[in-house]
C-alpha cells in the first residue's frame, strides 16, 4: 500500500456504513463536530484517514470516499462495548465533562482501550510516509501519540482534544491518570479548545509527572535529554462556505418559510439542536421553557420550541435514561399547554441533512445553546454563520468553548434556571437594532475564524515543532 505524507487518526471514519432494508450499502457522513471540522482539511492535502466504520465486526479493505483515502479499523462487538461504549463514553466522556454523569471505572474497559489504541497506532505507523505527519484526534485515542512515536520516531505527531480537559481535582479520579498523560505527551503539539483546558492539562502533567512546564511548553525527559511538547488552545470552527451557499438557495429559504408555516406561524421560534447527550443541558432548557409557559411569560400561541435531539450512543445506560427523562418532560409540557393548533415543543429525535438544518436555522428567531459543559459547540457557530441579515439572538452557556469567542451572545449559567428563563426572555424580546449589533460582531468572529484558520494555525505549530526537532 502506498504511504501518505499526512495521516489523520480518529475513532470514526468520516463516513458510516448504512445498510438499507433492501440490503444495499451506502455511506453517510458521521455524526458530531469532529468530522465536520476535518473533512475540508482532508480535501486540501494528500492524506489518509484511519478510523472505525461505525459497526462491530466490519472488515473492510482501504477504500476511497469523497476523494479521501480511508483506512478502516475493525472492532469486535466486545471492543465496541468495552472500548467505545465503555471506556471512551462511560469513563472518559463523563469524567472530562465535569462528572455531570458518574464515570464508571472498569479494568477490562481500560485493557480494551489499550488494545484498540494500539491497533489504531499500528495502522497509522504503517500508513505514514518517512518524516510524514500523523494527526490524532480526540479522547478515544489518547494513548495513540505515544504508541506512534515508539513505532515511528521519524514522524511529527499532533493531537487535538475536541472535548474539555478537566481540572486536576476531577482528573485525579482516573485510575489510569498517569498512563493517559504519558500517552498524550507522545505528541509534539497537543491542541485544546480553550486556554483553560490547556492549562488544566499542563497543571496535571506538572503535579503528577513532575515535569518542568513553562506556560504552554512542557519539557519531557527522554534518556538524559528533554523533548519539548507544546500544549495550547486552538479553538475549532466550522467550514462556513457551505452554510453561506445554502442560505442563498431559494429552495432552502422556501423551506424555512414552510417550517414557520407548519408550526402555525408563531411570533417566535426557539431552536435547540444537539446530540441527545446529558452534557447538552436539554432538560434544563426544557424545564426553563416550561416554567415560562406556566407563568404566562410566554404563550403557546406565540412561541414554539423546536428541539432536535439526534440519536447518540444509544446502548450506554446514561443515554437511555436521559432519553426517557427528556421525552417525559416534553410530553408533560405539551400535554399541559398545547392547543389544537399550537404545540409548545416540537421534539424531533432524528438527524437531518445539512440543507434541512440550515432551513431550521433560518426559521429560528432564538437559538438556545445551553450545554452544561461542551468542548466548543459548533451549532452556535453554524447558527451565527447563517444569519446574513443580522437578525436573531443566540443564548449561549458560559460552559461552552464557544463562549470564549462569541462574546456578544446572551450569556447564561444553565444550572441557574432563573438565569436561563431571563436569558430566554432577553433573547425573545431583544429589539431588532440590538440583535443586529450583536449578530454583526458574532458573524465577524465566526467568518474570520473558520475551520481553515483553525487547521492552518494547528498545522503551523506542528511545522514549527518539526523544524525545532531537526
Ligand atoms: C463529539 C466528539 C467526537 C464524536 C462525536 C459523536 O463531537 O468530540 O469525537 O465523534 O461527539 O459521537 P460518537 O460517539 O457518535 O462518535
Amino acid at each position: 500500500m502506498a504511504t501518505a505524507d499526512f495521516v489523520v487518526v480518529a475513532n470514526r471514519l468520516p463516513v458510516d456504513r448504512v445498510v438499507g432494508p433492501d440490503g444495499a450499502e451506502t455511506w453517510r457522513t458521521s455524526p458530531g463536530g469532529l468530522v465536520a471540522a476535518l473533512e475540508p482539511v482532508m480535501h486540501q492535502v494528500d492524506g489518509a484517514w484511519v478510523g472505525w466504520g461505525g459497526q462491530a465486526d466490519l472488515a473492510l479493505e482501504p477504500f476511497e470516499a469523497n476523494g479521501i483515502r480511508l483506512i478502516p479499523i475493525r472492532l469486535s462487538a466486545r471492543e465496541v462495548a468495552e472500548y467505545y461504549e465503555g471506556f471512551a463514553n462511560d469513563t472518559i466522556w463523563p469524567l472530562y465533562h465535569d462528572v455531570i454523569a458518574p464515570p464508571q471505572y472498569h479494568r477490562e474497559w481500560w485493557d480494551s482501550y489499550v488494545t484498540v489504541n494500539r491497533r489504531f497506532a499500528e495502522a497509522a505507523a504503517e500508513a505514514v510516509a518517512q518524516n510524514g505527519t500523523v494527526w490524532v484526534h480526540d479522547y478515544q485515542l489518547q494513548l495513540v501519540p505515544q504508541m506512534v512515536r515508539a513505532l515511528r520516531p521519524d514522524v511529527t505527531i499532533g493531537y487535538f482534544h475536541h472535548i474539555p480537559f478537566p481540572m486536576h481535582g476531577l482528573y485525579a479520579q482516573l485510575p489510569w491518570r498517569d498512563q493517559v498523560l504519558r500517552g498524550l505527551l507522545g505528541a509534539d503539539v497537543i491542541g485544546f479548545q480553550r486556554a483553560q483546558d490547556a492549562s488544566y492539562f499542563v497543571a496535571a502533567v506538572r503535579r503528577r509527572l513532575k515535569y518542568d512546564t513553562k506556560a504552554t511548553t512542557i519539557s519531557v525527559p527522554v534518556d538524559e535529554q528533554t523533548r519539548t511538547v507544546i500544549a495550547k488552545a486552538f479553538p475549532i470552527s466550522i467550514d462556513t462556505a457551505p452554510y453561506l451557499e445554502l442560505i442563498e438557495k431559494p429552495e432552502v429559504q422556501a423551506r424555512a418559510a414552510e417550517i414557520r408555516e407548519s408550526l402555525g406561524n408563531p411570533k417566535t421560534i426557539l431552536l435547540g439542536v444537539d446530540r441527545l447527550d446529558y452534557t447538552k443541558g436539554i432538560l434544563h432548557r426544557i424545564k426553563a421553557y416550561g416554567e415560562l409557559l406556566d407563568a404566562g411569560r410566554l404563550k403557546v400561541e406565540d412561541a414554539t420550541l423546536v428541539q432536535v435531539a439526534s440519536p447518540s450512543r444509544e446502548r450506554v445506560d446514561a443515554y437511555v435514561q436521559l432519553r426517557d427523562e427528556i421525552e417525559l418532560a416534553v410530553g408533560r409540557i405539551n400535554g399541559d399547554t398545547d392547543t389544537m393548533d399550537h404545540s409548545a415543543i416540537r421534539y424531533l429525535h432524528q438527524a437531518f441533512p445539512r440543507e434541512e438544518m440550515v432551513a431550521l436555522y433560518l426559521a429560528a428567531d432564538v437559538m438556545l445553546v445551553t450545554a452544561l459543559r461542551d468542548g466548543m459547540n459548533l451549532v452556535a457557530k453554524e447558527y451565527v454563520a447563517t444569519r446574513a441579515d443580522n437578525r436573531g439572538a443566540l443564548v449561549l452557556s458560559e460552559f461552552t468553548g464557544a463562549a470564549d469567542e462569541l462574546r456578544q451572545a446572551v450569556r447564561v449559567n444553565p444550572h441557574d434556571i432563573e438565569d436561563l428563563k431571563d436569558a430566554i426572555m432577553t433573547a425573545v424580546e431583544m429589539p431588532r437594532a440590538e440583535q443586529s449589533k450583536r449578530m454583526r460582531s458574532l458573524r465577524r468572529r465566526v467568518l474570520e475564524h473558520d475551520v481553515n484558520a483553525w487547521s492552518s494555525s494547528f498545522l503551523e505549530a506542528l511545522a514549527t515543532a518539526r523544524a525545532a526537532r531537526t
